[in-house]
């Protein structure tokens, strides 16, 4: 198994919620989502600052149109999954559509995805109505990632997955929506799909992190999907992805060797076969079989 650009000795400082939020320096904080074990792991090598365990997943893992029919229980088992191949950046996980419509239910789904899924925080869709929410959770000793602008739980609301913010009315709410979560205690806040004037106006208004995506270069951080950003996930391409590999297309052409080889015989191959100790074979040889051949 291949291991990171660090020694396989040196256990790397497993990086927290307050260190992200003290990452409002100029320096760019990297993450990236991961859905399970390998991603993880991959992101995790790769130097991700934080990784998010995105509900994105229903789409790009699960198959379904949206992310709206994700549940608690399959956001757990895959948070779970995750957190195995973490050793340093921060594993956040999204807390899915409905699951903190209350106080009360985001405090008993958020404690699920800590305990039972590992994750070291949770994200949640929303400003101002979910500041509540942010504030209980966060006093509660759960970090919150907010996040803003194109909320894909809304996606009803907004007629599909449309950039957001793009008139100054809209603009002054996203300032209030991100300001109200940064009061309630959120530790960042995610910028989805808006322009890049916003997302620096917004970036200038508050003193948390802001994390961006499709929001220009203006945001202390970026994230993106790694379906999108591997080539794994092609049903559409959001303008803002960045694509750089194509894993599917590679995916396939290898599946297509295996196939080729097994329907020609060429595969297995001798590297791939186990053989009898040579002092067993003539016995083995004498071994009458009822040949059930047609
Ligand atoms: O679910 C998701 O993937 C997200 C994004 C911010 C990447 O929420």
């Amino acid at each position: 198994m291949s291991t990171n650009n660090k020694s396989a000795s040196a256990k790397a400082k497993p990086i927290t919620a307050p260190d992200i939020r003290a990452m409002k320096n100029g320096e760019k904080i990297c993450c990236m989502t991961a859905f399970d074990y390998p991603s993880a792991m991959i992101g995790d090598q790769a130097g991700m600052d934080l990784l998010l365990v995105g509900d994105s997943l229903a789409m790009t893992v699960l198959g379904h149109e949206d992310t709206l029919s994700v549940t608690v229980d399959e956001m757990v088992h895959h948070t779970r999954a995750a957190s195995r191949g973490v050793e340093r950046a921060l594993l956040v996980a999204d807390m899915p559509f409905m699951s903190f419509a209350t106080v009360d239910k985001a405090l008993e789904n958020g404690g699920r995805l800590i305990s039972e899924g590992r994750a070291k925080a949770v994200k949640l869709e929303g400003g101002v109505p979910v500041a509540p929410q942010v504030k209980a959770l966060t006093q509660a000793g759960i970090p919150v990632m907010a996040h803003v602008g194109l909320t894909p739980q809304h996606i009803a609301e907004f007629g599909g997955f449309k950039a957001q913010g793009k008139s100054a009315d809209a603009v002054k709410t996203l300032i209030e929506d991100a300001q109200a979560v940064e009061e309630a205690g959120a530790f960042c806040v995610v910028l989805e799909a808006i322009p890049v004037e916003a997302a620096e106006l917004i970036t200038e208004s508050v003193t948390i992190p802001t994390i961006g995506i499709g929001a220009g270069n203006v945001t202390d951080g970026q994230i993106l999907v790694y379906n999108d950003v591997l080539g794994f996930f092609d049903r559409f391409t959001p303008k803002f992805v960045r694509r750089y590999a194509d894993l599917g297309a590679a995916a396939r052409e290898a599946l297509q060797m295996y196939c080729a080889d097994v329907r020609r015989t060429t595969f297995p191959g001798d590297k791939n076969t186990f053989y009898m100790p040579d002092d067993q074979l003539a016995q083995v040889r004498k071994i009458k079989v009822k040949s059930k051949k047609k």
